[in-house]
């Protein structure tokens, strides 16, 4: 345990220190084993507030929150860990191979957020007549935004866990900001995130961990500042008329 794991053990609940992956008993050359990712992984420390994982697409995010997610027990397309439901079974058998050293204690609250599996969640969660702990408005009443805000402000609770695959795929921008400071308000009642993004506006959550996927797998802790996702973006927006030209799009 690092020395932000002890400092939180006396000040705050973590509730997931460290994951590790048994490689020796993986079969190398098949998916997920084969990506680099997984082929580099040595072992990966949370931190007790946020813990972000960005790269490139195909990088392996979403293989590795889908692995941790149901080694903690999660249904693999999302939702709390009562909802049980299958649509279409495409997880790797990653989960097998994980370790994960956590707290003794389990969250109070707890949810794994899928941006392209949320629309099967909130057929479920009607379909158990679960709507009341969502705001009580069916979310497939509100727009793809809403119902994840709603998802947010009322469902997401103090002491809890929140595994969060591209949250911002519903969110304008400035609703991207508004998650933040509800993010925060959590983080305040002993919540821990980990989230997967390619949002340069929930990137920039202070107190966090990030960690940049490279094209080799290695996953490096990175400063906001120093992360793709930030420097593209604002060398996009700052520069976009130049970009503009040298793409030809006129
Ligand atoms: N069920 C599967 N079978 C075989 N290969 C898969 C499967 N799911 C994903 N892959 C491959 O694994 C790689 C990593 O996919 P993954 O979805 O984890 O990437 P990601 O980092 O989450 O990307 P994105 O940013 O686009 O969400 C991709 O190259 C993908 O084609
Ligand atoms: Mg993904």
């Amino acid at each position: 345990m690092n020395f932000i794991g002890y400092l939180n053990l006396i000040y705050k609940k973590q509730y997931l220190y460290q994951l590790t992956i048994d490689k020796k008993s993986c079969k190398n050359n098949v998916y997920p084993f084969n990506l680099p990712i997984i082929k580099q992984f040595t072992k990966l420390d949370f931190h007790p507030n946020v813990t972000f994982i960005i790269g490139e697409n195909g990088s392996g995010k979403s293989t590795l929150l889908e692995a941790l997610a149901i080694k903690l027990g999660f249904n693999p397309e999302g939702g709390t860990k009562f909802i049980n439901f299958s649509t279409y079974k495409s997880h790797s058998e990653l989960y097998k191979y994980l370790k994960i050293h956590k707290h003794h204690e389990h969250p109070e609250n707890h949810f794994f957020l899928r941006a392209e599996s949320f629309y099967n969640v909130a057929t479920e969660i009607d379909n158990v007549f679960a709507t009341h702990n969502y705001g009580g408005k069916s979310l497939h009443h509100q727009s793809h935004g809403e119902s994840f805000f709603s998802l947010m402000t009322h469902r997401f609770g103090e002491n809890g866990l929140y595994i969060l695959d591209e949250p911002e795929a519903a969110l304008s921008p400035s609703r991207q900001i508004a998650m933040l400071v509800i993010m925060k308000k959590l983080i305040k009642e002993n919540c821990q995130f980990i989230i997967a993004t390619h949002s340069p506006i929930l990137l920039s959550y202070p107190d966090a961990l990030i960690y940049e996927i490279d094209k080799f797998g290695n996953m490096n802790k990175i400063n906001y500042e120093e992360t793709d996702t930030y420097m593209i973006t604002k060398d996009f927006i700052n520069n976009y008329h130049k970009i503009q030209n040298k793409l030809q799009l006129f």
